[in-house]
């Protein structure tokens, strides 16, 4: 597997060696003799901001008369609302079934979610085939949504901007924090137990990224103009996250003495979350790409991610991105970061400043090797050695 996906080549090895998973090359091969067929194509952001539903619509022309009569057609890409209706009527055929079926895997978890998924949603204007394919996931024990096609359709996208906002509104609050002296982690926790909120997703960082919220946010801030409504609250959940990048570099700015041009700087971390290779809209590159701009010469590591890219230099060892740097950022929430030898990394730094993004260092480790340490809505933390000191 060339994607980093816990559990993934060990499921495919074992579908292969039992012969229940086989790979032809050519779509209307795959689908001949099926009952179902899941549609599984990106449906990256478009012109305009809108899901590009491009192979989408390729593949439905390519398999569209192979199928046979009876097999249900399923959507697992994310689509806006109308593409089932849009796909039954390229298909030209009433014996098909559209039926859509969002997943709402994942990256790095995406086995384990598949198989232990919180909900199923099936959604389709013919409800049994929606409820027939409720009943392929019948061993998983997960409830099962079943709807029209639109509902279904939008789901998928409810679910993820929620996410997102919820996460630009945790950024806005742990901003309050910084200005106010208040703990963001304090704060969570104290909302987290609160069950209409819950514990999860509401840790602040550099900005949300990877392969889904970025163009899902974006794609329903369309699909809400296309019927002359104009969705406020989400515009500004993608403003917030563009600020809070700039936050983030601005933060930067400070650690080293206000001027960006001609320092360096260590990255610790590329990928958009810990536990995946994939860089896609990824806020660490974002803020990279802002720093790299002003003049911030950048050094980077990831343990995930080697070779090259553009406006850094990638290294393959995370000690190498502290040699002479004025200050070393972690953009990404590896665990591996916490156990470094931060005296050691201190001994190649220039300069002393580490700016923590995703608060995942244990603050008094930096400050025992004499760095400063900033991270996200936590200013008291940052204080803790002075204030035991005094
Ligand atoms: C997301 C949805 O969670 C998933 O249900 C959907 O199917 C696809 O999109 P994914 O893109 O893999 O999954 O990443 P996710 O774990 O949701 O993280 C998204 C972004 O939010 C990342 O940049 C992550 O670092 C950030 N994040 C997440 C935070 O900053 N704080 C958090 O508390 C959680």
């Amino acid at each position: 597997m060339d994607i980093l996906e816990p559990g993934l080549s060990e499921l495919v090895s074992r579908g292969l060696t039992s012969g229940r998973l086989n790979f032809v090359v050519g779509a209307r091969e795959a689908v001949r003799d099926a009952e179902a067929v899941f549609l599984c194509v990106p449906t990256p952001m478009g012109a305009g901001g809108s899901a590009d539903l491009r192979a989408v619509e390729a593949v439905t022309t390519e398999i569209g008369d192979v199928i046979p009569a009876g097999c249900a057609l399923i959507t697992k890409s994310t689509v806006p609302v109308g593409t089932s209706k849009r796909i039954q009527a390229m298909l030209g055929r009433t014996d098909v079934p559209v039926v859509s079926n969002p997943e709402f895997l994942r990256e790095g978890t995406a086995v384990e979610d598949f198989l232990g998924p919180d909900r199923i949603v099936v959604g389709s204007d013919d409800v049994a085939a929606a409820r027939w394919v409720g009943d392929l996931y019948a061993d998983l024990a997960a409830p099962v949504v079943v709807a029209d096609a639109a509902s279904a359709e939008l789901v998928k996208y409810a679910a993820n901007c929620f996410l997102a906002m919820k996460l630009s509104y945790v950024n806005s609050i742990a901003e309050l924090c910084e200005r106010l002296g208040a703990d963001i982690d304090l704060v969570t926790e104290g909302m987290g137990y609160d069950r209409r909120i819950g514990r999860s997703f509401l840790k602040p960082g550099p900005g949300w990224g990877g392969s889904c919220l970025p163009k899902d946010t974006s794609a329903l801030v369309r699909v809400a103009e296309s019927v002359q409504y104009d969705f406020t609250l989400l515009t500004s959940a993608i403003e917030e996250n563009i600020a809070q990048r700039d936050r983030i570099v601005a933060k930067i700015a400070g650690a080293v003495g206000g001027t960006l041009a001609g320092s360096r700087i260590g990255l610790l971390g590329l990928a958009f979350k810990a536990g995946t290779n994939d860089l896609r809209d990824s806020p660490a590159l974002a803020v990279a790409s802002v720093l790299g701009a002003l003049g911030a010469e950048l050094t980077a590591y990831d343990p995930a991610i080697g070779g090259q890219l553009a406006g850094m230099t990638v290294v393959d060892d995370p000690y190498q991105v502290a040699k002479a740097a004025d200050a070393v950022v972690v953009l990404t929430e590896w665990d591996e970061f916490k156990r470094l030898d931060w005296h050691y990394m201190a001994e190649q730094m220039d300069g002393d400043s580490v700016v923590d993004t995703r608060n995942l260092l244990e603050p008094r480790q930096i400050l025992d090797a004499g760095l400063s340490w900033q991270g996200v809505g936590r200013p008291r933390a940052a204080l803790r050695r002075k204030v035991a000191v005094s």
